[in-house]
């Protein structure tokens, strides 16, 4: 639906009246009401790196999800404040790994024997506590746009890889990019003692997986290849590397977000394109390449529920309470946390690429 008049017009104001004072950064999953107001856009990797871009703007407005938000307060100076316009705007599969759980996991590895040759590597989706703890512990920081350069230095610096939160990112980078195959990945279960894994599955696996998935991107199914197959003629399917692995086999193309977009954008006119991603995005490349014929891979599987909360009122409120003198919803990581995370976020900004 169109974007209500009256609160463009006050976004509009908010923003003319805030000027150099606000940086508003959108992620790709915005909804097209909010993403009109954003400076820049991007995937995760990209807004990390654009975050800390405006060192002059004391308001940064992340519209995203709140591990973006902490991110973005732990790469840019102390003067600056980040803030998340709606609070409850969280990510599910960031909430699968609690740090007392991770903390469980890492002994259970120690007790293994393995800890000292195992590094840590978290997917940007998860909390800054877990960005902490790998950066305690010799680990670093990936999101999908850089996963299989990230493997590459973590298996460099050891014999294994614990990875966090997201299983299908893990599992598919180590099989497609690293030659691991999916017998040398385990899962390990939060919520079963010793992760449910012996000792010997432990010692033999190349991959430790942390049980977490996304709960978008996790519903696309290797059917919905299959039937968009049978009704689109030529269609190529792309899709996120956080879809299962047997969807992932079954497409054409895989990765991050922004190179979803710009494979698209780049494609020939009258080309057919199935993705598999954040319905937002999906709607707005349609929207926006009339030339070629793009479709949704699922039409059962849903917007993300905790992206869609930041929609154009709060943003309005955020802003209008800034031009009155008021920071509402400051995103703040604690300076010990900001420390060690710091160390793993500026471990993935140093990959190379
Ligand atoms: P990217 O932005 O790295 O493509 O990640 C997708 C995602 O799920 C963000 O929440
Ligand atoms: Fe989290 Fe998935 Fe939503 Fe991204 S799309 S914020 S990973 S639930």
């Amino acid at each position: 639906p169109a974007s209500d008049p009256d609160l463009v017009e006050r976004a509009l104001k908010a923003k003319a009246a805030l000027g150099n004072q606000v940086f508003v950064l959108g992620h790709h999953y915005q909804r097209d009401e909010v993403i009109q107001f954003a400076d820049v856009t991007g995937d995760s990797f990209k807004l990390a790196r654009d975050a800390a871009n405006r060192p002059d703007a004391p308001y940064i407005v992340f519209c995203g999800v709140h591990f973006m938000a902490e991110s973005a307060d732990i790469l840019t100076n102390d003067n600056q404040t980040v803030i998340l316009p709606d609070l409850a705007a969280g990510c599910s599969m960031a909430d699968m790994a609690r740090i007392q759980q991770v903390e469980a996991a890492w002994e259970a590895l120690a007790d293994a024997g393995i800890a000292d040759t195992t590094v840590p590597i978290t997917y940007m989706n998860s909390s800054a506590d877990i960005k902490a703890f790998c950066g305690r512990n010799g680990g670093a920081v990936c999101t999908s746009s850089n996963a299989d350069v990230a493997l590459e230095w973590a298996f460099e610096q050891g014999e294994k890889v614990f990875f966090l939160p997201d299983q299908h990112l893990g599992r598919n980078t180590a099989v497609m990019k690293m030659g691991i195959s999916l017998d040398e990945c385990v899962v390990y279960d939060p919520h079963k003692p010793n992760g449910g894994l012996t000792r010997e599955q432990l010692v033999a696996a190349k991959m430790i997986l942390w049980r977490g998935h996304c709960s978008v991107h996790g519903r696309f199914t290797p059917e919905s290849v299959d039937d968009v197959r049978s009704r689109v003629p030529g269609v190529q399917v792309i899709v996120h590397p956080e879809c299962r692995n047997e969807v992932v086999t079954k497409a054409d193309l895989v990765g991050s977000t922004e190179y979803i977009i710009k494979t698209v954008e780049a494609a020939e006119p009258g080309t057919s394109w199935a993705v598999a991603t954040e319905l937002n995005l999906v709607q707005r490349l349609a929207k926006q390449n009339p030339d070629k014929n793009i479709v949704f891979l699922d039409k059962t599987v849903c917007y993300c529920a905790t992206m869609n909360r930041i929609d154009l009122p709060h943003l309005v409120w955020t802003l209008e309470n800034l031009v009155a003198g008021h920071v509402v919803n400051p995103i703040k990581v604690d300076a010990d946390t900001e420390r060690y995370a710091r160390i793993a976020l500026d471990r993935m900004l140093a990959l190379p690429g």
